[in-house]
């Protein structure tokens, strides 16, 4: 069966694997898929859009010869549209770009759905929902940021948070809506109370000697 995003209405722990030992990464997947995740979110950085440069489609492709989760990419690069066939071919699942680094969102979305995966837009910190308001509709997912993106391991922006009720209205209950930066116990809660559903988590899982207490350890938290 194809793999594709969960249905929304169930809430879902997505690792990131910036944080993870980027020389073991397959085993680092294996961990979080004996803790039974269904999504693994993959940060692509170009050192253009943001100032780190991460993984690619050569990366990408490897991995997927090794798992069955869904390949939740977000690409944290310029120009998305000039790349998104080379992700597709890697074999991710679902993409998710920035409004701040396309020109013709809408059409980028309608791209992504004739090449056979889901589509996301997200939103940086200080981007207003206003931004994404016609496209938000289109999507499968929408990512709200609450960290500016680049770096694992930051510290939550709690105003950020408080656009994901406002996402949540415009997309209605169909749509998932992704959360990212600085989600652990701590914070796990307070986003999934304003309608969050998929939570990103790196450093919160990674820095964590044992990821699969780890995981659960969030999985309580929002119970
Ligand atoms: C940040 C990335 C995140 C990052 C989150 O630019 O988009 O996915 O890995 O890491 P934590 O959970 O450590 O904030
Ligand atoms: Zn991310």
């Amino acid at each position: 069966m194809e793999i594709q995003l969960p249905q929304a209405g169930t809430i879902e722990i997505a690792p990131s694997i910036l944080s993870a030992d980027f020389a073991r990464l397959a085993d680092e997947i294996a961990a979080i898929e004996s803790a039974g995740v269904e999504i693994v979110h993959l940060d692509v950085m170009d050192g253009h859009f943001v100032p780190n440069i991460t993984i690619g489609p050569p990366v990408i492709a490897r991995l997927r010869k090794c798992s069955r989760l869904v390949f939740d990419s977000h690409l944290m690069i310029s120009e998305p549209a000039e790349y998104a066939e080379r992700f597709v071919e890697a074999g991710v699942n679902h993409i998710t770009f920035h409004i701040e680094a396309a020109d013709e969102p809408g059409k980028l979305i309608d791209k992504l759905h004739k090449l056979g995966v889901t589509a996301g837009i997200c939103v940086n910190p200080e981007t207003p929902v206003d931004a994404i308001e016609a496209v938000a509709p289109l999507c499968d997912m929408v990512l709200v940021m609450t960290v500016n993106p680049g770096f694992g391991g930051q510290k939550f922006m709690p105003e950020a948070a408080k656009k994901i009720s406002q996402v949540r209205e415009i997309v209605g209950a169909e749509t998932r809506v992704e959360v990212d930066g600085g989600i652990g116990p701590e914070t796990a809660g307070l986003v999934v109370s304003y309608g969050a559903d998929t939570l990103v988590v790196g450093n919160a899982i990674f820095s964590k000697p044992d990821r699969i207490a780890a995981i659960n350890a969030i999985r309580e938290a929002v119970k």
